[in-house]
């Protein structure tokens, strides 16, 4: 990290927001010292909130300036034990004015942090701080990244390493609105394995390291601005890293008001996400939506159960286990209650039509992130039917889909094309609906061909990736279809 440092001049102001140990600023500055062009003077100011570490970040960091000393670097350092976020969080409503008066803000050429992460409540003091960039419960890293971001001057460094989550998904929608109008991400660097990075830390997801200028609305002026983006599993094999360069519109559109960071780290994800952009579709320009399954147990134990009257009393109730890959299968006898009431629960029932079901989660090791199966109405002869609240199924509103599209869009989500497409957007097991929703579609006459030729095999995962690639890149498709 302290490497990816580009900010240079006579005197440079460090800022570390959770300074900890002081073991990150050190290695900022004395990469800084080790160059042939020094600076002259360093300023360093060290935030740590932990009144226990004070001492021994003072001693480390006064041992810090006698090193630079003897180099001929003067360092001055200043340590704030106080709450990083509640001390500047202010700043952040210099966003919101026309014309904003930062004359008063201390500015830095360099923001270099090992942010602390963990979910805050919509009502802690930090978020209520740093609302402009907080939708509904925040992780306290975004709330450090956005106002470090504010911190910096123009042109200035901003290095961070996080978990990946602020990239997608609807928490971090605001934030990365406010976020990414300042900074220009230059490089970002994927920690693959959920363990390795930091297994000390149990954090089970996969973490990044960003680093970026600030350049207040740098998609008007650099557009087609080159990122760096490189992978490893974890620490260890960093020196090996996998590097390749996109430009950021590939990877990022600031019209988009979801504003999602896509990660492309192999050649295969940028030709999907090429392919995939390419299509013309949506569930939504399809006549389709995606809920969240209504049943959530713990809510319903009076009427959910191991046994049931099918369909006098009771209706099945699915639940994720019951999908796999291109098979819903009910019932499973096993030790979870796959019955459900039929009277009292009308609301949590769907009628018995075509759809297609989806995982919300995915085991950490899985093969894929995407698991669905189409739930074909003909199988069950019941009025309703329940789903539990850890899938996902998509429907047609006041109309159901056909079996053939349940069957093409089930294949196309279990194809590794759109496994790879997803993985570029998501970091973490869980699969909201709003990513889904905005997933791109082939044609619809696409999706029925797969879904013709797929719902008659024993196997159909079997060359299903075969297959998809098959009627989706086929310039003619009843020659595909037909082959
Ligand atoms: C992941 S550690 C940083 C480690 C540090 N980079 C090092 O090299 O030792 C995060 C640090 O942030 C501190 N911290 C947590 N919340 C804070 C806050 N609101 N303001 C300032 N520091 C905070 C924690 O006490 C912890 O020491």
């Amino acid at each position: 990290m302290a490497g990816r440092i580009k900010a240079d001049g006579q005197k440079l102001r460090i800022l570390d927001p959770a300074a900890g140990a002081g073991v990150l600023c050190c290695a900022a500055i004395e990469a800084l010292v080790s160059r042939d062009q020094q600076p002259g003077t360093i300023k360093l100011v060290a935030h740590e909130v932990d009144q226990d570490l004070i001492a021994p970040l003072r001693a480390v960091l006064d041992y810090l300036a006698d090193w630079c000393h003897d180099y001929g670097v003067t360092v001055t350092i200043r340590i704030e034990a106080t709450d990083f976020v509640m001390t500047h969080a202010e700043v952040l409503r210099t966003l919101d004015q026309l014309f904003p008066s930062l004359s008063e803000v201390e500015h830095f050429d360099i923001v270099i942090s090992n942010p602390p992460y963990f979910k805050i409540g919509k009502i802690d003091p930090r978020a209520m701080a740093a609302s402009t960039v907080v939708h509904g419960q925040p992780n306290i890293y975004a709330l450090f990244m956005a106002v470090s971001s504010v911190l910096l001057r123009e042109h200035g460094d901003f290095i961070f390493i996080t978990p990946r989550s602020f990239t997608s998904g609807p928490y971090f929608r605001r934030f990365r609105q406010v976020f990414f109008d300042m900074i220009r991400l230059t490089e970002v660097h994927v920690f693959g394995s959920r363990r390795d990075a930091f297994s000390r830390d149990e954090v089970l997801q996969e973490n990044v390291i960003v680093s970026g200028i600030r350049q207040d609305r740098w998609h008007r002026s650099e557009p087609n601005a080159p990122l760096i983006v490189s992978s490893s599993r974890g620490v260890r094999d960093i020196a090996e890293s996998h590097r390749r360069e996109v430009t950021i519109n590939k990877v990022f559109n600031p019209a988009s008001p979801d504003r999602i960071l896509r990660l492309p780290t192999r050649d295969e994800d940028e030709e999907a996400l090429a392919l995939v952009d390419s299509w013309p579709s949506t569930l939504q320009s399809l006549g389709l939506n995606i809920s969240t399954g209504p049943v959530v147990p713990f809510r319903a134990t009076e009427r959910i159960g191991k046994e049931g009257n099918v369909p006098e009393s009771h209706v099945p109730l699915l639940w994720m286990n019951h999908v796999r890959a291109m098979q819903a299968t009910w019932p499973l006898d096993r030790h979870k209650p796959e019955y459900i009431l039929r009277t009292g629960a009308r609301t949590l029932l769907v009628p018995n039509r075509n759809y297609v079901l989806l995982r919300r989660f995915s085991a950490k090791e899985e093969a894929r992130r995407l698991t669905a199966a189409p739930y074909i109405a003909a199988r069950f002869t019941i009025p309703e039917v329940g789903f539990e609240n850890h899938l996902n199924y998509i429907h047609r509103p006041g109309g159901t889909l056909s079996e053939d599209e349940a069957w093409g869009l089930a294949a196309l989500y279990n194809s590794r094309l759109l496994d790879t497409w997803f993985r570029t957007i998501n970091g973490n097991t869980q699969v909201s609906a709003t990513e889904l929703r905005a997933m791109p579609l082939p044609a619809h006459h696409t999706i029925v061909a797969l879904g013709q030729r797929t719902k008659h095999l024993a196997d159909p995962m079997k060359n299903l990736d075969g297959l998809v690639m098959k009627l989706v890149t086929h310039p003619d498709l009843k020659e595909a279809v037909v082959a």
